[in-house]
Formats: C-alpha cells, structure tokens, sequence
C-alpha cells in the first residue's frame, strides 16, 4: 500500500486540462477478484447534484466497461509524467488479451473497494452515480458523429461522485 494523503477535491492544485488531456488516467475497476485498468484523455470534473464529480466516457468495446458497470466503485489514477510508456501500453491492449497490471508489475491496493495504483500520484476514488449511452439524436453538433463514431462504437458517458482524493 502507498504513502497517500487524502485531500479535499478543493485542495486538488493541479489543472484537470492538463492531468486528463496531457498527463492522461487509468481508470479501474474490478469484477469479482479480477481488476483492469485502461488510459483515458476525455473527461472532466466539476459539481453536479451538490457533489463534486468526475466525468469519463467509455466506449462500448472497451473491456474496461464491464468491469465499471460491475462495480458501484472505480478510481481515476494519475502519474504525471512517469510511466507514460505504461499508460501507451494500457491504452492499445485489452484486458481481454493480456493482464495488463501482471505484465507491468504495477502493484494495486484497494483503498474503500477501489482498486488504486500505488505508482500513481494523484488518485480519485469515486463512486457510480449516473451511466447513459450518447444518442445519436442528442448530438446537437451532428459532425461529431462522423468524425468520433463513423467505425467506431458510442460511448457511455459516467458521471462518479469524487468520494476521496489521495496525493502523495
Ligand atoms: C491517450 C489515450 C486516451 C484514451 N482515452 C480513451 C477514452 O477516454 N475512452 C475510451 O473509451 N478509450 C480511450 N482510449 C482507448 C483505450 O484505452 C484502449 O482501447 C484500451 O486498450 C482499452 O483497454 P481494455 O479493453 O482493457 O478496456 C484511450 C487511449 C489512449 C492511448
């Protein structure tokens, strides 16, 4: 188990542009006694229904998807600069063909039944609060379809509740 902090979501310093689009996320979850983590770049945080929250969006074939929609809780892990080879990895194979978290040796600790990555700098445990599939009628921007769902499969947009964040 890591040395985290927890903090409060308003004593998060760092800019969420710039951990979710340029530092990127695994984001975990598990099944049973099986967890699987993938790298993510779209989301966001802010406050919805009074609690802060974050938002991810997982597409339909993403393995990843069936453990999150097993699990009423998931984490949003953060490495900053470091392991960025292993966040590459984690974001071209799937789970389904190899065990991605065995084949880095990365270690995982469940921190209140989250699976967290102890190597992570920044980890927000969260809990389910809201899962749909995007409808093709609620593009309003119809050229997003074309351009992020011609071959590939819709996503389902997630809303989690922020419950703790860990620093180190
Ligand atoms: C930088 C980067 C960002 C990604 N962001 C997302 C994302 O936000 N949502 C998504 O569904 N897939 C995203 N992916 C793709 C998944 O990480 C990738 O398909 C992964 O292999 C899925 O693994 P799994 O099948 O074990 O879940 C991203 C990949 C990379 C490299």
């Amino acid at each position: 188990m890591s040395n985290f902090k927890t903090i409060s979501p308003e004593e998060l310093q760092k800019n969420p542009f710039h951990l979710i689009g340029k530092e990127w996320m695994l984001i975990a979850a598990s099944k049973g006694d099986k967890t699987n983590a993938m790298t993510a770049s779209w989301g966001g945080v802010g406050i919805m229904w009074n609690k802060p929250v974050a938002y991810i969006a997982i597409r339909q074939t993403r393995y990843t998807k069936e453990f999150v929609d097993a699990s009423d809780k998931l984490s949003l892990n953060f490495f900053g600069e470091n392991f960025r080879k292993e966040l590459a990895y984690f974001g071209k194979v799937s789970g389904r063909d190899e065990d991605k978290i065995a084949k880095t040796g990365m270690k995982v600790s469940v921190n209140d039944d989250a699976p967290v990555f102890d190597d992570a700098e920044t980890v927000l445990v969260c809990r389910k609060l809201f899962a749909q599939r995007y409808d093709e009628n609620s593009f309003v921007d119809k050229s997003l379809l074309d351009t992020y769902y011609g071959k590939e499969s819709q996503h389902t947009f997630y809303i989690v509740e922020i419950e703790k964040v860990l620093v180190k």
